[in-house]
C-alpha cells in the first residue's frame, strides 16, 4: 500500500491536520468509555503538536483521561529525572499539561541492567497487546532513515529491543546535550516491526535536511538500511510534511 502523502505550506497547517486525527479517535473512544492507544515519539518534531494537543485540552475541554500512551524509545543510562530522558521530554512537552493518568503513560525504562533489559522489552510489548494495541502511531524521520530508534540496518521483524544508536543520530542530537561525548550511545527502541502493528501510523517531517530521506523512504526500495521504507508496507500510514520536506517526493 503506498504511502499516503500530505503536503502543507506551513508546519502549523500540518501540526493542526495530525492534532484533528487525534483529537477525533480521543473524543469518538470517549463517547463509548473506550481508550485511545497512542504511540508517542519524542525529538524536535512532534513539539508544535503537543502545543496543539494541549491548546486543545485546556480551551476546547479535550480530555485524555481515556488514553493510553506508550512512547517508541528511550536512551540508555538517562534516570527519568534527566533533563534529556525522554521520560523527562514526555512530562514536559505534554503529560504535565493534559489530564493524562501518569499510570497510563509508558516509556521504556533506559536504567536497567543489561541482564534484565530482554524481559522488560519482551513486557513492554505484551503490554501494548494487553491495551489492545496502538491505534495511532507519531514517528519522526531520522536523517538515517530511523523510525523510533531502529537505526539501518534495521529488518521489518524487529520488535522492542536494546539497540546501538548511529553516528549522525548521535551527532544530530548533540546540541541538547551540549556535546555530542554526553550522548548515550544505547537506546532501548520498540522495532519495526512493532511499528507496523499499529493500526495508523502519522510520520512528522519538517524543513529541508529531512527532504532526502522522506523521498527514499517514499519511493526507494524497501530496505533494511532504510527503516522507514518499510513503512510502505503498512495499510494506513500518512507522511504529514511541510513544504521543504516534501520538496524531493
Ligand atoms: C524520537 C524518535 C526518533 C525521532 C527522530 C527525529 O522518539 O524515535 O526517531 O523521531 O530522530 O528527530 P527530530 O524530530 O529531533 O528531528
Amino acid at each position: 500500500m503506498p504511502i499516503t502523502i500530505q503536503t502543507y505550506a506551513t508546519k502549523e497547517e500540518a501540526v493542526r491536520v495530525a492534532a484533528d486525527a487525534f483529537e477525533a479517535l480521543i473524543r469518538e473512544r470517549a463517547k463509548t468509555g473506550k481508550t485511545a492507544v497512542l504511540g508517542l515519539a519524542t525529538g524536535s518534531t512532534p513539539i508544535a503538536l503537543y502545543k496543539e494537543l494541549i491548546r486543545r485540552h485546556k480551551e476546547q475541554g479535550l480530555s485524555f483521561k481515556n488514553v493510553i500512551s506508550f512512547n517508541l524509545d528511550e536512551y540508555c543510562g538517562l534516570p527519568g529525572t534527566h533533563d534529556q530522558s525522554y521520560r523527562y521530554f514526555m512530562n514536559e512537552q505534554l503529560f504535565n499539561h493534559v489530564d493524562i493518568d501518569r499510570a497510563n503513560t509508558h516509556v521504556p525504562l533506559g536504567t536497567l541492567p543489561d541482564a534484565e533489559i530482554d524481559a522488560h522489552c519482551a513486557a513492554y510489548e505484551q503490554a501494548i497487546r494487553a491495551a489492545g494495541g496502538i491505534d495511532i502511531q507519531l514517528l519522526g524521520i531520522g536523517r538515517t532513515g530511523h523510525i523510533g530508534f531502529n537505526e539501518p540496518p534495521s529488518s521489518e521483524t524487529t520488535r522492542t529491543r536494546k539497540v546501538h544508536l548511529d553516528e549522525l543520530t548521535r551527532r544530530d542530537n548533540a546540541s541538547f546535550f551540549g556535546d555530542v561525548a554526553h550522548v548515550p550511545h544505547h537506546a532501548i527502541t520498540m522495532g519495526c516491526g512493532t511499528v507496523l502493528d499499529a493500526k495508523e501510523v502519522i510520520l512528522l517531517a519538517w524543513g529541508e535536511p529531512k527532504a532526502d530521506i522522506v523521498a527514499k523512504s517514499v519511493k526507494g526500495p524497501k530496505t533494511e538500511m532504510v527503516p522507514a521504507s518499510w513503512l510502505q508496507d503498512h495499510k494506513n500510514c500518512v507522511f504529514i510534511l511541510d513544504r521543504a520536506a516534501a520538496a524531493k517526493l
